[in-house]
């Protein structure tokens, strides 16, 4: 594998934490310098990973749910904002949005309305950040993958290009659903995370695969909750346990997938 490790993002809580509310993970001018600090290096690294003129179109996705995707989209396009770049940050997990509970915006008329012609021009909402405009994944629609894959996608890409910097669009996770991959002719570059203490290396190894496979490129790995004091910051260090296919299976049938779109073969299998 031939992919630059780009940083690893430390923990922002204490171990047994609960956070009341979900946009405090979010980077703020008084963020501890670690977190802002492994952010500004992460946006370096990208922002020299961008080879071709234009408005680069950078997708964050992970093998599996709940590895820290979109807390990390969030972060590293308000990071991009703080540097002065005109930055649009898109929802594309339709299946869980976040975007908009984490910016406290409404979840209506976003992503999904666009690319089912309910409405006929994107909502691009200014965000409470300076250079920040958000597209929220808008009202669950039954059908994610197939509304990824209809030309409204090229188009809405082709609008935002001529007024933003830079794109980030969070996806949700390669190895659940094939929204990620769906992408891929449009996507410049996939930022993928892997969280530090749960991500299987099967599962990354399957997942860089199935982008490979669709032509996409990956440009770097962002190590996520990673305990300042246990690493040495290296991406070969994490443990090789998962969580059991059972939990994701029921994590993402939340949402309508009878299109069967959840791919059906085996996960991970717990092994510690
Ligand atoms: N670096 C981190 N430090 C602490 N908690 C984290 C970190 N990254 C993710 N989390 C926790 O994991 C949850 C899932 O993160 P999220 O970004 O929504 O994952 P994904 O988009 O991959 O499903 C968050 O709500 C938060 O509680
Ligand atoms: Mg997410």
């Amino acid at each position: 594998m031939n992919i630059p490790f780009l940083k690893n993002i430390c923990l922002f809580k204490k171990k047994n934490a609960v956070p009341v509310d979900k946009s405090t993970y979010l980077l703020t001018p008084d963020a501890p310098f670690a977190i802002a600090e492994a952010y500004r290096m992460l946006r370096t690294n990208i922002m020299y990973s961008a080879g071709q003129e234009g408005t680069p179109i950078y997708a964050i996705t992970s093998a599996m749910p709940h590895e820290g995707k979109s807390i990390n989209c969030s972060n590293i396009a308000i990071s991009f904002a703080h540097a002065g770049k005109r930055v649009l940050l898109i929802d594309g997990d339709m299946r869980n949005p976040t975007v908009a509970p984490l910016f406290k915006e409404s979840s209506k008329n976003g992503l999904s309305e666009y690319l089912a012609s309910v409405v006929p021009e994107p909502n691009f909402i200014p965000s409470k950040y300076e250079n920040l405009t958000l597209m929220v994944a808008g009202h669950k629609p039954p059908n994610p993958a197939e509304l990824l894959g209809n030309k409204r996608i090229a188009e809405l890409f082709e609008i935002a290009r001529e007024k933003f910097d830079y794109i980030f669009i969070d996806l949700p996770p390669v190895n659940m659903i094939s929204d990620a991959t769906i992408l891929a002719k449009d996507i410049s570059g996939y930022l993928f995370v892997v969280d530090s203490g749960h991500t299987h290396s099967g599962a990354v190894k399957r997942a860089l695969d199935s982008i490979r496979m669709v032509g996409g490129s990956v440009i770097g790995f962002a190590l996520n909750r990673v305990n300042p004091k246990k690493s040495d910051g290296a991406l070969y260090g994490y443990k090789s346990y998962g969580y059991s296919r059972r939990y994701y299976k029921n994590y993402y049938n939340r949402y309508n997938t009878k299109n069967s779109d959840v791919e059906t073969e085996e996960q991970e299998t717990d092994a510690e």
